[in-house]
């Protein structure tokens, strides 16, 4: 995720391109730059790490410019490096552009530009963008933006200028959010609302298959057909605060309504055109994968309860028996691994020092390594053999939500991947589940849609001291995530357990009113865990119970269910985990909890 932003009109861009960027820096970090027109030229400025490496160059060039256009980057293709920020230009350094996105067919297209005679200086999908801009360009800048819209694929917010021009800004968007302000006799551009607030509360609002030619006299919008569209203008009323969080509360709740983007957006680069399961960073082909002899995947925390749930699906679609540990405990026990071991370590931030500690304790045992993590350049991308990332975008709050249902997204189609391999499952099996998978994120819409039980449920038991979660199966991990998301944003003891193994102990605890929250959806226990919920409920408590549309028979059982909609049954985990989140969000909100910065929590943990 990343983020642009542009102005056009008779004040000097600069200062109001780096206020926009400071608004987006949330979208990512790790390198920032800018283009403006300047006396019939475009000067682009770089520069990597934060904003404050580019501030710095800024100062001492000083760039003054009516027309500009600026970027914040969060690398998907291409290390953080300078060549590989953004603006990018064309061979002939006359058109500048800045992208927030990803380009599918990069490779595709850069291989024929530079059959054409194109040069690249950078690694990433964008530079393909200001080529074929130059290719299509005879003197109109919007023509060429159109025509080159039209060969890409994949997501994109773009902003384009050309030193032929010095009052033209010309942007597209599919699939990546573009904002444009409205002011007097000037114009903003950014990839969100907050970035333009300070300037005017007066937005059009870029729709996907949409572009416009901007101009100090006006902003023209039409599809990429090239037919008019008439705009409405929104009136923001948001606070420059609430808009950084789109209007939402909290960061962990934006985060949560952003899950179904986050899967499709880690999907988009794990299936081939053909619908084939495509990992290229993994260094791991189709023979390895058929010479393993066991998976040890290990990971902290909610990371580790992704790792549960991608234990069932390895073994059960591809065969291989797998172990998860928990990162801390791995690399003191001495773990027995060799060659035929394919380690994965799961880290959203790539940081975690347990995990990086296991990592280097598996590869000194000969094992090869997969990192699975969000963040493009982090440690685990350098020590690991391999790295599948997930495209949850920057994650703010320190509860992990949107970095969890990416690794799992992820982490199923990899077990395909592997199922393929071994030839342990049917191609017309493999078809429908990845169908399913497909179906997710409009299926995590509708539960997101469908929130006023849990906040009533969240009301009830507010002040509640005690709860207990409850699984069996595929629904275990899922427990034990409800629980320690409860725990850590509203401080409230949780027990995640295995529901069989209750009568064994904490059955115990259970006294009249004590709230049980059970995760019963559609799966071969679910008779078992029927029975599990009478027991706790005969023993006084109040079950919670997270379940399948239709079933309706558990309604006269328990005192609030939270449906899901019906999939494959080890897809349900990334389903049933949203309502958990939602609930664990709301208890805490009750309660007063800061769920953005819980005490004593840090959203990256670098040390042992
Ligand atoms: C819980 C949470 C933590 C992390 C854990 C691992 O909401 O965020 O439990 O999951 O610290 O972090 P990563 O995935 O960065 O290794």
């Amino acid at each position: 995720m990343c983020g642009i932003v542009g102005y056009v009109g008779d004040k000097n861009s600069v200062p109001i391109l780096m206020g926009g960027l400071k608004k987006l820096e949330y979208r990512g970090y790790d390198s920032a730059g800018l283009a403006v027109f300047n006396n019939g030229k475009i000067e682009v400025i770089r520069e990597v790490g934060n904003l404050a490496h580019l501030e710095k160059a800024v100062a001492k060039k000083e760039p003054y410019g009516n027309l500009g256009i600026g970027h914040t980057r969060w690398a998907t293709h291409g290390r953080p490096t300078k060549e590989n920020a953004h603006p990018h230009t064309d061979c002939k350094n006359g058109i500048s552009i800045v992208h927030n996105g990803i380009i599918e067919n990069f490779l595709e297209l850069k291989k024929n530009l530079m059959g054409k005679g194109h040069i690249f200086r950078s690694e990433t999908d964008t530079e393909v963008i200001a080529h074929l801009i130059e290719k299509h360009y005879d003197g109109d800048l919007f023509k060429a933006v159109q025509y080159a819209v039209d060969e890409l694929e994949g997501s994109f917010a773009l902003a384009a200028i050309s030193r032929d021009f010095p009052d033209l800004i010309v942007v597209a968007r599919k699939d990546s959010p573009l904002v444009i302000g409205l002011g007097d006799n000037e114009y903003f551009v950014a990839s969100d609302i907050p970035a333009v607030l300070s300037h005017t509360k007066n937005i059009f609002i870029l729709e996907n298959h949409e572009m416009a030619k901007i101009t100090p006299r006006g902003v023209w919008v039409t599809n990429f057909e090239g037919k008019e569209v008439k705009k409405d203008i929104l009136k923001v009323k948001w606070s420059e605060e609430a808009a950084e969080k789109s209007g939402y509360e909290d960061f962990m709740l934006k985060e949560i309504y952003e899950q179904p983007k986050a899967i499709k957006e880690t999907m988009r680069d794990k299936f081939d055109r053909n619908g084939q399961m495509l990992f290229e960073g993994m260094q791991l082909g189709e023979e390895d994968v058929c010479k393993l002899k066991k998976v040890v995947i290990i990971a902290c925390g909610t990371s580790y309860h992704a790792g549960l749930v991608a234990k069932q699906a390895i073994e059960h679609w591809a065969k291989i028996p797998v172990e998860v540990d928990i990162s801390s405990e791995f690399r003191y026990c001495d773990p027995i691994l060799d060659e035929n071991t394919l380690a994965i370590a799961i880290t959203q931030s790539g940081e975690t020092a347990d995990t990086l500690a296991g990592v280097r304790e598996a590869k000194s045992k000969g094992a090869r390594v997969i990192g699975i993590t969000n963040v493009l350049g982090s440690t685990i991308t350098r020590e690991a053999d391999g790295v599948v990332y997930t495209h949850a975008g920057p994650e703010i709050g320190v509860a992990a939500t949107k970095t969890l249902v990416s690794q799992m997204v992820a982490l199923y189609i990899f077990a395909l991947y592997l199922a393929r391999a071994r030839n342990t499952l049917s191609d017309k099996k493999i078809s429908a589940i990845t169908e399913e998978i497909k179906n997710l994120p409009d299926q995590v819409e509708k539960i997101l849609s469908g929130n006023g039980v849990i906040k009533k449920a969240a009301k009830k038991y507010a002040n509640c001291t005690n709860f207990l979660f409850l699984g069996r199966g595929i629904g275990l991990p899922v427990a034990l995530e409800g629980a320690l998301k409860l725990k850590e944003i509203s401080y409230i003891h949780a027990e995640g357990y295995a529901a069989g193994e209750m009568k064994h102990g904490p059955i115990a605890l259970i006294d009249d009113g004590v709230p049980a929250v059970v995760v019963a959806t559609k799966s071969k226990v679910h008779e078992k865990i029927l029975g599990n919920i009478q027991e706790v409920k005969a023993r006084g408590a109040d079950i919670i119970a997270v379940s399948s549309f239709g079933d309706t028979e558990i309604e006269k059982v328990v005192d609030y269910v939270f449906y899901i909609p019906e999939t494959t049954e080890i897809l349900s985990a990334i389903l049933a985990v949203v309502p958990l989140q939602l609930f664990a969000y709301y208890m805490a909100k009750t309660r007063g909890c800061n769920v953005d910065q819980p005490k004593n929590l840090a959203k990256s943990v670098t040390v042992e």
